[in-house]
């Protein structure tokens, strides 16, 4: 048992009755003061049971070793009544196959897994390289701008744009989309309502579905759009399972990678020994986007429901409860990986990580986002360029997308 508890900084979390510690409190993640709170549970109550929160009474597993044997049995628990924290009222309920088991489950991933399967990826990697130089290129030098919208969004939305064959002139609506989606009314986010979040949400399901009947009758093609279309598994989704789906994916290629660039940013700067190991040896790029990807863990959680009585961790959980796995935690968890609060490029084992998630729902997109954010680090690095942190990261409110609105960096001529 250590005896110092790194992150506790006289934080009044460390204090109160564990009873009374709730972390889903998206206050918590805004002001980055969450850590102490997984410290403790790591080491006080890895198996926590919170009676009372907004979101009603969930389990927190914050071990890795916990998370990763929960996220492999998905007999037992489900992702059927959602994967994030919050439940959504039946009412604006959409499907997706992330929500589904087998056999649906593997067919509708089957469908879409293609586009993003190595012998796609080689072909997109041109593209990939060409656009981030125009992006590098593009920015300006000398003035402060924000990192997050001129390089993650823009990067991953035009990406997601290409996976879509959507129109390239309208891809800030995907950016915009993918907000919305994220969005938890009442949790200090632009939607305030669950109607409002729908509404924005059918003008989505409008757009898509042109795309959808003008690609159903023609030819099939590698864009998910088409592949949707033209998979028996997938042709005959009801308006809400396509709007689930298209969600699903908006959210997957967008959130994740976006935050993963920006956090990547932010700690080659705030460990510039970290950085410059990567100039001494490009080789490492690899390792570092691995590293970068543990440490920012952009998705917090993924919510399952029990579906049989089960004891973990020597706690009884019941049929029925909500069991939050906190990927965020089990990525800092000394005990699987070492020195785990230290963002190290060239660790050891350095792609023994949580953030993809573990088991049938596995991360389908994990290559597309370790390509796109290898071949932006090789460019950074072929253009010598010194991007300077120079003011503070506004973080999102929210226990879910781990990420950034803004980041404000300096390019020196
Ligand atoms: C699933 C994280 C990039 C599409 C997931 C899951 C996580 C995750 C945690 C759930 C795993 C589980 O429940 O066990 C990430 C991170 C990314 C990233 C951290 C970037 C750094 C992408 C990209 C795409 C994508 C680029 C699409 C182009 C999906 C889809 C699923 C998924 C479709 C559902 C898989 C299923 O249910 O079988 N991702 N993701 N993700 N991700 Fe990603």
């Amino acid at each position: 048992m250590k005896t110092r508890l790194a992150g506790y900084r006289g934080d009044h979390a460390c204090h109160m009755p564990l009873s009374n510690l709730d972390v889903s409190e998206a206050k918590r993640f805004q002001d980055d003061s969450i850590w102490s709170c997984f410290e403790r549970l790591r080491m006080e109550d890895p198996v926590h049971y919170c009676q009372d929160s907004r979101y009603g009474p969930y389990w927190s597993i914050t071990k890795y070793r916990d998370i990763v044997a929960i996220d492999a049995n998905h007999e037992t628990f489900s992702s059927e009544r959602g994967v994030t924290i919050v439940d959504v009222p039946d009412k604006h309920w959409t499907q997706s196959f992330i929500k589904m088991g087998p056999p649906k489950h593997g067919e509708q991933r089957a469908t879409v897994s293609p586009i993003v399967a190595p012998e796609n990826l080689t072909k997109l990697e041109g593209l990939i390289r060409r656009r981030v130089r125009t992006i590098l290129d593009g920015l300006p030098l000398n003035d402060t701008f924000n990192w997050v919208d001129m390089v993650s969004i823009e990067l991953t939305t035009q990406m997601l744009a290409t996976l879509f064959d959507f129109p390239f002139e309208d891809r800030r609506l995907l950016t915009y989309w993918s907000d919305v989606a994220v969005s938890v009314p009442k949790v200090g986010h632009a939607i305030d309502t669950w109607d409002k979040r729908s509404t924005i949400l059918s003008e989505c399901l409008e757009y898509f579905t042109r795309l959808w009947n003008e690609r159903v009758n023609a030819e099939a093609r590698m864009d998910l759009i088409s592949m949707m279309a033209h998979s028996p598994a997938t042709r005959h989704m009801e308006p809400s399972e396509f709007l689930g789906n298209l969600i699903l994916l908006i959210v997957g290629g967008n959130d994740t990678t976006r935050n993963s660039i920006t956090g990547g940013l932010l700690f080659m700067n705030q460990h510039p020994c970290e950085l410059r190991k990567l100039r001494d040896n490009p080789k490492l790029v690899s390792s570092a986007v691995s590293e970068i990807i543990r440490y920012q863990t952009p998705i917090a959680h993924m919510r399952r429901n029990a579906a049989a009585d089960i004891v973990v961790g020597g706690k009884q959980i019941r049929k029925g409860d909500k069991v939050v796995m906190w990927y965020i935690s089990g990525n800092r968890d000394e005990e699987v990986i070492e020195n785990a609060d230290s963002f190290v490029i060239d660790r050891k084992n350095v792609r023994r990580h949580l953030s993809f998630g573990f088991g049938i729902h596995r991360c389908v997109g994990r290559h597309l986002a370790e390509l796109q954010l290898k071949i932006l680090w090789e460019e950074i690095l072929n253009a010598r360029l010194e991007i300077r942190v120079v003011g503070e990261p506004q973080r999102i409110a929210s226990n879910f997308v781990h990420g950034y609105s803004a980041l404000p960096v300096q390019i020196r001529a």
